[in-house]
C-alpha cells in the first residue's frame, strides 16, 4: 500500500527538473500523475509535447499510472483543460503541484516589459490559473456531497529569492513573492472543503540553476553528498500530499539536500507603543536609534545554507 493509493495528482512542469522527479515520486507512492509540460527552453521559448510523454513513459516503466497534458498553465483555457484531464482520464482530482516556470533575469534598471511580463505570467498567473479550476472543481464535488471534507492538497513552488529579494531577479522574485500570499489567501479558502494548501522552497541542479552568476554552488560535488541533486526536494511533496500532512496549511517549507526549513509567519523585529503621537522627532529617536550602527542591506545570495 503506498500513502497516495486511489490519489490523483497534477504537476505542471514536470517533464523536467524539479517537476519531472515529485512526479515520479508521486506515483511510487501510489497516485495516478497528469504530467504537465509544455516543453519549453529555459527561458520560455518553444514547446514541445516530447519531455511530458517521455515522464509518463518513466512512470508506467516503474509500474505507475500517468497521462500527459500538453499545455500552458498561465493560459485560462489550458489550465482549465489541465483539471479536466485528470478528472477525466482518473475520475478525481486531489493533489496539485504547481511546478511549471522559467526566468528571465536583469537587473531592474535594465529590464525591459517582456522580462517582466513573461515571468510574472508563467508563475503567478499560472499558479492562479492551476489553483482556480482546481478550487472550482473541489467547489463542485464538496457542494454535490453535502458538504463532506475532500481530500484535497494544493502545493505551490516559490523560492526563497522572494524572501531576501534577489539581484538580478527582481521579477522572479516578485513573481515568487505573489505566488506564496496567493497560497496563504487559498490555505484559508480552502478549510472549508477540508483541503490545504502550502509553499515549497526548493533548491536544486536543474536547468534554472545551471547557468547564471550562482551556477557554481550547484555543480556535482566530485565525491560525498551531492546536496543540490532534486531528488531531495521530492519527498517532501509527497509528504505534503500524503494523509499525515491533513493539519498541515499555510506554511513555507524550505527544502535542499538534507536539510527541511519551516518558516515562522513574519515577527517584528521591533514593536515600540510611543507615548506622544509621532512626530518626525519621536521617529527619529525610536526608529534612528533602533537602526543605529546597523550596515544597509547586504548584496547576498538569499538566505544562507546552514
Ligand atoms: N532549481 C532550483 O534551485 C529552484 C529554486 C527555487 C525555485 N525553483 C522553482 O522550481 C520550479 C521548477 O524549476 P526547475 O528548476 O525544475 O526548472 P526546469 O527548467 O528544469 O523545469 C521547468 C519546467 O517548466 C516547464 N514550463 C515552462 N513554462 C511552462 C508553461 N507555461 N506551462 C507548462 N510548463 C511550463 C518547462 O518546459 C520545464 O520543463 C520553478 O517554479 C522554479 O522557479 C527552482
Amino acid at each position: 500500500m503506498g500513502i497516495l493509493d486511489g490519489k490523483v495528482a497534477i504537476v505542471t512542469g514536470a517533464g523536467q527538473g524539479l517537476g519531472r522527479v515529485e512526479a515520479l515520486e508521486l506515483a511510487k507512492h501510489g497516485a495516478s500523475v497528469v504530467v504537465n509540460d509544455l516543453g519549453t527552453d529555459g527561458a520560455g521559448g518553444g514547446s514541445s509535447e516530447e519531455p511530458a510523454k517521455a515522464v509518463v513513459a518513466e512512470i508506467e516503466a516503474a509500474g505507475g499510472k500517468a497521462c500527459s497534458a500538453f499545455g500552458d498553465v498561465a493560459d485560462w483555457d489550458a489550465a482549465q483543460r489541465i483539471v479536466a484531464t485528470a478528472v477525466d482520464t482518473f475520475g478525481d482530482l486531489n493533489i496539485m503541484v504547481n511546478n511549471a516556470g522559467f526566468s528571465r533575469d536583469g537587473m531592474i534598471v535594465k529590464m525591459d516589459e517582456d522580462q517582466w511580463d513573461s515571468v510574472i505570467r508563467v508563475h503567478l498567473k499560472g499558479h492562479f490559473c492551476m489553483i482556480r479550476h482546481t478550487m472550482g472543481y473541489w467547489r463542485e464535488k464538496s457542494k454535490a456531497s453535502g458538504g463532506e471534507p475532500l481530500y484535497g492538497r494544493l502545493i505551490s513552488t516559490a523560492s526563497d529569492a522572494f524572501m531576501m529579494g534577489n539581484v538580478g531577479q527582481p521579477n522572479y522574485a516578485a513573481a515568487k513573492g505573489g505566488i506564496t500570499y496567493l497560497t496563504l489567501s487559498a490555505a484559508r479558502e480552502v478549510q472549508r472543503f477540508g483541503a490545504t494548501a502550502n509553499i515549497v522552497l526548493p533548491r536544486a541542479r536543474t536547468r534554472m540553476t545551471m547557468t547564471g552568476p550562482w551556477a557554481s554552488i550547484f555543480d556535482e560535488p566530485e565525491e560525498g553528498f551531492d546536496t543540490f541533486k532534486p531528488e531531495h526536494c521530492a519527498p517532501v511533496v509527497a509528504w505534503l500530499a500524503g494523509p499525515n500532512a491533513s493539519n498541515v496549511s499555510g506554511n513555507l517549507l524550505q527544502v535542499w539536500g538534507r536539510q527541511v526549513r519551516v518558516f515562522a509567519p513574519p515577527v517584528p523585529a521591533l514593536d515600540h507603543v510611543n507615548d506622544e503621537d509621532w512626530t518626525v522627532e519621536e521617529l527619529d529617536k525610536v526608529l534612528g536609534g533602533f537602526f543605529a550602527g546597523k550596515e544597509p542591506i547586504e548584496d547576498s545570495f538569499c538566505l544562507p545554507m546552514s
